[in-house]
This record gives structure tokens, C-alpha cells and sequence, in this order.
């Protein structure tokens, strides 16, 4: 055991080998589906400016006033202040990727590329200091998809269409349920927020403490409330889909109308609002059918509009999503599916000796040049242990050198299915080697 004040922090998680099966099929999923549609790969820093995130996200969300790590650069008696730290940069470990990407988008110039552009991350780190229970972690991973210089509402759309694919590759679609709302426009938005903060103050007295804070800061997020007293509330308020303006409802409209020729099953959510303020029109999140709680929601995105004009760019309308890996992976689990092994080595090479082992290491050389998946296990002695971990990993070839083989150019063949070996010259081995392991 490792002692305690090593711990792991709470929240954290090592990604361990034997998970690697489920990490790879929705990684690569993810790549080859945004791949084929034309997404370009981005990858921004982890640590990033605090107030970009304050001003997309929004200063009355839980990410913002709660959940973000802090970064700075340890002082102490020998660390003397230096004009980076009288700077005082305010440093975070994000908490999300979109407004990275958009922020990206405006600095490195991409309104200029041929719009919209198309851009997708994976595998990428993010950081939310949550209290941390089943599916949700303090530091969790996140592939996304972002188009950025597009209105059409079958933008938003395409994307959809994304997240599923990916979900098909990785053999999750069964009971999982795309829950969609639009929260409207910059044009019909401040009507929708006065008509839903006209009814609290109706109702004032039998809200929650937090609802009565978010009324002021943040009504959309009215609900979002949890707490029992304010369910029936919920359910009474005016509806932000009833009150939206002709253009969001017909976008709206035609989002669903796709979505229903493409038989992703939908459930038109009036209630979903999601936890970012930078949402304009569609918002969506997918979720197994049988799972209520949102530390169980897969994937979510939406429209960005105002995002990327907010940060100092031009107007510039953009849609995306992002997928937790941690909860696919864990869904993948639940469901038992079984996914194609990672191809582990083919041939491993077995040295016994000093001139055997630097011979093997340039014999492993040319054979990875070759494109066999070749290993040796530098340290390991014993010609039993080596057959055993061959054995153990399904190898089916074994190369073994000795000192005479070593001295004579020859070495052994073993074929581990057989149990059979010979000894040969060794530049016959492309030939043998292509002959038992032939390549599709
Ligand atoms: P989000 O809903 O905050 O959206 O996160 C996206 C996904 O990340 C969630 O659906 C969930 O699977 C996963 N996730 C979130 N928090 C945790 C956690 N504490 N532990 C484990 N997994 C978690 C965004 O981040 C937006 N940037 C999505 C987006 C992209 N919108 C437009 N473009």
C-alpha cells in the first residue's frame, strides 16, 4: 500500500491496461467518424486564462463559481518572485474545451479558412472540482465535435448524426435517447427569461433558496432545480419552447423533422436547459433511457451563436458536443459489449546471452520495418519464462537466440500453436515469417 500522504486525489483516476480495449474502440470511433466528415484535429492547453472561462461558461454557473482548479507556481523562500508571477496571469485548469475552440478560432485566425470550419478533440483532459461519486470524476476526458461559421440548423443536425455514429461503432445505441430543447435566440430569449421570472415572483415564497438566487442571476437554470418543492413549480412555468420566435421555432421544427427521418429516437425536453450559459436555440444531451440522473448523461452539446462575438470575434455562429469518456466506458462495461482486442505483438524474440541480446535488439528493428508486431523483454533470462509470457500474451511466434545462433547468423523458429521449432539461416526469416503470418 502506498502511504497515505501519496495518495491519489479524490476524483482522480488512472487509466488502467486492461480498460485500454474500451478507451481505443470509442477513441477511435470518435477519430475515424470525424475523420470521414471532414473534422480536423485541435488540441488547445490545459491550463488557460480564468476569465475566458468565466465569460462563456458565465459567471452563475456551478463550473464557474465552484468547480475550477486553480494553478499557480508554488513560492517559498527560494522562489523568488519573477515578472512572470507580478503578472499575477490567473490561471486555471479548464473545465470544458468549447470555448477554447472559439477563442482558438478568433486568435488563430480561422475566419478566414473556408467557413464553416470543422474541428474535433479527443482523449483530451478536463477539470471540474465536483463532488465526486459514480460517473463523475474531478478529472475526466472528453472527445468533441465543433462547427464553427454555420446558422443551418443542419449543422446541428450533422453533428447529431455524428454522436450517433459514433455510438453505433462502439454498439451503443440500443435504449439510449437523444433529449432535445431549443432555448432561443438573442432576439426571443430576454422576452422568455422576463415571462419565466414574471411567474417565480409570483411564486416566490414557495421556491428554494437557490431558485430564488437564480430567478435574479439565472432564470433558464430555474429548471434545473432538484429539490421537491420546486418540481410542481417547474412544472407550471411558462414554456420556453411555447414562446420562442419564428426562426428558432422553425429551425427547431426542422431539426426534429430530420432527426425523425433518420430514426434517432428524440424526446423533446421543454425542461432541458444544460449546465453552460453560452447556449443559443438547440440544446441536446444523450442518455440511456433507463438512467434518470444527470452524472449519467453520455454526451451534450448545442448551439453556440453568440460565443465566438462574445469573446471579441465577429458574430460568428457555431454548434458542438462533447462525449465523457468515463461514462461510456463505463456503459460499455454495464452492457457487457464486446469489442475487437487490441493487437498485441505477433512475434516475440527470446535472447539468451550477451551477444545474443544486442544481436536480438537489431533483429527486432528490422522486423518492426518489416511491420511485424515484434517485442522482446529486456531482463528476463530464463527461455521458460519467456516461452510462459508468450504463451500468456498469445504470441504465436517465438524467435529464439542463443550464443550459438548468435555466432552462426541462424536462430530458431518456434511455432507457439504447434509446439514446433527449427533452426534456420537468418536471412531466410522474411520468407519463413511471411509464410506463418501472412498479412492480409
Ligand atoms: P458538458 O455537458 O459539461 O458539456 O460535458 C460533456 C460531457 O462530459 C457530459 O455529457 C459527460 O459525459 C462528461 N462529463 C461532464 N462532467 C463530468 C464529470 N465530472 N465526470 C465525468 N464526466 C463528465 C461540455 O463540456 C460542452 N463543452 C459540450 C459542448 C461542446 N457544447 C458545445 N460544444
Amino acid at each position: 500500500m502506498a502511504e497515505d500522504k501519496y495518495r491519489l486525489p479524490r476524483g482522480m483516476h488512472p487509466i488502467m491496461p486492461e480498460d485500454e480495449i474500451y478507451w481505443r474502440a470509442l477513441e477511435t470511433a470518435a477519430r475515424n467518424r470525424s475523420e470521414a466528415m471532414g473534422f480536423t484535429r485541435i488540441t488547445t492547453p490545459v491550463v488557460d486564462n480564468r476569465a475566458l472561462f468565466m465569460r462563456s461558461i458565465g459567471t452563475a454557473t456551478d463550473i464557474v463559481q465552484k468547480e475550477m482548479f486553480m494553478v499557480g507556481r508554488l513560492k517559498d523562500a527560494e522562489n523568488e518572485e519573477t515578472a512572470d508571477d507580478k503578472e499575477k496571469e490567473d490561471l486555471v485548469l479548464r473545465p470544458e474545451i468549447t470555448a477554447q475552440v472559439a477563442r482558438t478560432y478568433i486568435q488563430q485566425g480561422m475566419q478566414t479558412l473556408p467557413q464553416p470550419v470543422r474541428l474535433f478533440y479527443l482523449r483530451e483532459p478536463v477539470f471540474r472540482y465536483e463532488r465526486p461519486q459514480a460517473g463523475r470524476y474531478r478529472q475526466f476526458f472528453q472527445y468533441g465535435a465543433e462547427i464553427l461559421g454555420s446558422d443551418d440548423p443542419m449543422a446541428d443536425v450533422l453533428l447529431i448524426t455524428l454522436l450517433w455514429q459514433i455510438f453505433q461503432d462502439v454498439y451503443l445505441t440500443e435504449k439510449m435517447i437523444l433529449e432535445i430543447n431549443s432555448i432561443g435566440c438573442a432576439t426571443c430569449r430576454p422576452q422568455i427569461k422576463k415571462k419565466i421570472v414574471e411567474y417565480y415572483k409570483s411564486v416566490e415564497e414557495f421556491v428554494c433558496p437557490d431558485c430564488q438566487k437564480r430567478m435574479q442571476a439565472n432564470p433558464l437554470r430555474l429548471f434545473d432545480c432538484k429539490e421537491e418543492r420546486c418540481q410542481a413549480i417547474i412544472n407550471e412555468a411558462p414554456q420556453i419552447i411555447d414562446n420562442l420566435c419564428d426562426t428558432c421555432q422553425s429551425n427547431f421544427r426542422q431539426i426534429l423533422e430530420v432527426l425523425d427521418d433518420l430514426n434517432i429516437p428524440y424526446n423533446l425536453n421543454p425542461k432541458l436547459v444544460r449546465g453552460l450559459d453560452y447556449y443559443t436555440r438547440t440544446v441536446f444531451e444523450l442518455r440511456d433511457e433507463d438512467d434518470e440522473q444527470r452524472q449519467n448523461v453520455l454526451a451534450g452539446g448545442g448551439r453556440y451563436d453568440g460565443l465566438i462575438k462574445e469573446l471579441g470575434g465577429a458574430f460568428t455562429p457555431a454548434v458542438g458536443f462533447s462525449i465523457g469518456y468515463e461514462r461510456v466506458i463505463e456503459k460499455l462495461k454495464q452492457r457487457s459489449i464486446k469489442l475487437p482486442s487490441v493487437p498485441g505483438p505477433e512475434i516475440l524474440i527470446i535472447q539468451l546471452g550477451n551477444k545474443a541480446q544486442r544481436q536480438s535488439l537489431i533483429l527486432l528493428t528490422e522486423l518492426n520495418q518489416l511491420n511485424y508486431r515484434t517485442a522482446c523483454i529486456p531482463g528476463k533470462e530464463s527461455l521458460r519464462g519467456q516461452l510462459r509470457m508468450a504463451d500468456k500474451y498469445k504470441i504465436p511466434i517465438v524467435l529464439i537466440m542463443g550464443q550459438r545462433e548468435a555466432y552462426d547468423d541462424t536462430v530458431i523458429v518456434r511455432d507457439m500453436k504447434e509446439g514446433v521449432q527449427e533452426t534456420i539461416d537468418r536471412k531466410r526469416l522474411p520468407e519463413i515469417l511471411a509464410k506463418f503470418l501472412k498479412k492480409e
